[in-house]
């Protein structure tokens, strides 16, 4: 094998490894900005937060959980995520690397060697959906499995499930945002057989909790039960950690909780609905929307929230050990608040014609009415509340400025996504 480090590429440190991966200068956009996917191997120093808090979250469940002693990687580019797992992860003895690309494979090789892991990895160099079909057939599963392409899970979703033993975990990272968003509903439709709409004021969640549906029905053809642990968006993708079960029983109970959020584009109105309703909205009369199937339960384990939430004590080496430990405060808010869709205030605002208030004044009238609510990681102008949609808007009303008559006019009034409009 040649052991030396190319002259596109550098030794950088990430966590406690040290990896070899390109020289970002050499690898830019025409505006500048570094573009992995430009270098002869994918390497994103942005997914740093996403391996750091799979740092901290393997340990965890490793400790409280289940024992974390196999990780596979199946697109493992640089190698950098199963080599930190080795190096980072309390008890892990054994990894598997596997790239379809031969450039890849050969520096994930000498980064295993510049990290003295040599005895504990295994690198492969097949497509992915072969390769973790082929270790399953030959009796290999392992307690960590990672899915992490450029793009969607899903032409991966039903060979991983085969491959984590029972008690596992399975995580997946989807960097397919505009379509799960709703820019391209019939893709969505091909891709994750569910309905959207563009322009969805809560899109950013409704394209977490199809993709986390779409990973349950598949797992569950094959009577393997997918329960999310941890489901989350950062930047620019979704990331999802499940747990893995086996039985029909448990399958079934999972797949109870998808289902469907009536949306009216109209006034704002949203409900949760078990099955597709063709319905006029209840509140302004409009032709309703009905989207799913969506995964309609828990995000994250509360447990696990409240551990990783002790990041910056238990897991001092992490780079991004602030932004964990915040991540997974406002997570634990959200599970209190337990609806799943949030307002985007300035949209609200719009349909009532009033001023978008201040968020946390917002906050403080709904909470004094009894009803329980959150800020969202979605999004730092959206709200998560089991308040009823007129209260909102007479929160809303009350604590922003009503719109001049002129302004009024110039509306149109419906609750879409303000990106392209003034508040
Ligand atoms: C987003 S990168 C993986 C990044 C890596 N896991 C990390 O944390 O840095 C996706 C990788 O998947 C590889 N890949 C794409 N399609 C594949 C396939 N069908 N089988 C195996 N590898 C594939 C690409 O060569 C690329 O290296």
């Amino acid at each position: 094998m040649d052991l030396y480090v190319p002259s596109w590429a550098e030794v950088i440190v990430e966590g406690r490894a040290r990896i070899v991966a390109p020289k970002r200068e050499l690898f830019l956009r025409e505006d500048g900005v570094y573009e992995p996917s430009h270098a002869p191997v994918f390497y994103n120093p942005v997914m740093v937060f996403n391996r750091d808090l799979m740092v901290a979250l393997l340990n965890i469940y490793s400790r409280s959980m289940a024992r974390i002693s196999t990780a596979s990687d199946p697109m493992a580019a640089t190698g950098v995520r199963g080599i930190r797992i080795a190096l980072e992860v309390e008890g892990v003895s054994e990894i598997f690397l596997n790239d379809i690309d031969p450039t890849a494979c050969r520096i994930a090789k000498l980064n295993v060697v510049i990290n003295s892991l040599m005895g504990v990895s295994r690198i492969y160099c097949e497509d992915s959906n072969q390769h973790m079909i082929s270790l399953s057939k030959s009796g290999i599963h392992v307690d960590f499995l990672d899915i992490d392409p450029y793009g969607s899970p899903s032409p991966f979703i039903e060979s991983a499930v085969r491959l984590p033993k029972i008690g596992g975990l399975l995580a997946m990272t989807a960097t397919d945002l505009g379509p799960l968003t709703g820019r391209y509903p019939a893709k969505v439709y091909r891709r994750y057989h569910a309905t959207t709409t563009r322009d969805l004021d809560f899109g950013k969640e409704a394209g977490l909790r199809i993709l986390v549906a779409h990973s349950i029905i598949k797992a569950s053809e094959r009577d393997i039960a997918l329960k999310p642990v941890m489901a989350y968006y950062a930047d620019h993708y979704y990331r999802a950690y499940f747990s893995i079960d086996r039985g029909a029983s448990k399958a079934d109970a999972l797949l109870k909780r998808l289902g469907y959020i009536v949306v009216c584009k109209g006034c704002g109105y949203r409900s949760v609905a078990t099955e597709v309703e063709d319905l006029r909205c209840p509140v302004c009369g409009l032709r309703a929307i009905t989207l799913g199937p969506l995964w309609l339960g828990s995000l994250a384990d509360r447990e696990i929230l409240a551990r990783l939430s002790r990041a910056e004590e238990d897991f001092p080496w992490l780079q991004t050990r602030e932004r964990i430990s915040s991540l997974a405060k406002i997570l634990l808010s959200e599970e209190d608040v337990g609806r799943p869709y949030y307002y985007k205030v300035d949209s609200v605002a719009r349909v009532v014609k009033s001023n978008m208030p201040p968020i946390g004044e917002l906050i403080e009238c709904l909470r004094s009415m009894g009803y329980r609510v959150s800020r969202t990681h979605f999004d730092r102008i959206g709200v998560r509340t089991d308040a009823d949609f007129k209260d909102i808007a007479s929160c809303i009303r009350s604590r922003g400025v009503v719109r001049r008559q002129g302004l009024e006019a110039s509306s149109s009034g419906s609750l879409v996504s303000s990106s392209r409009r003034e508040v």
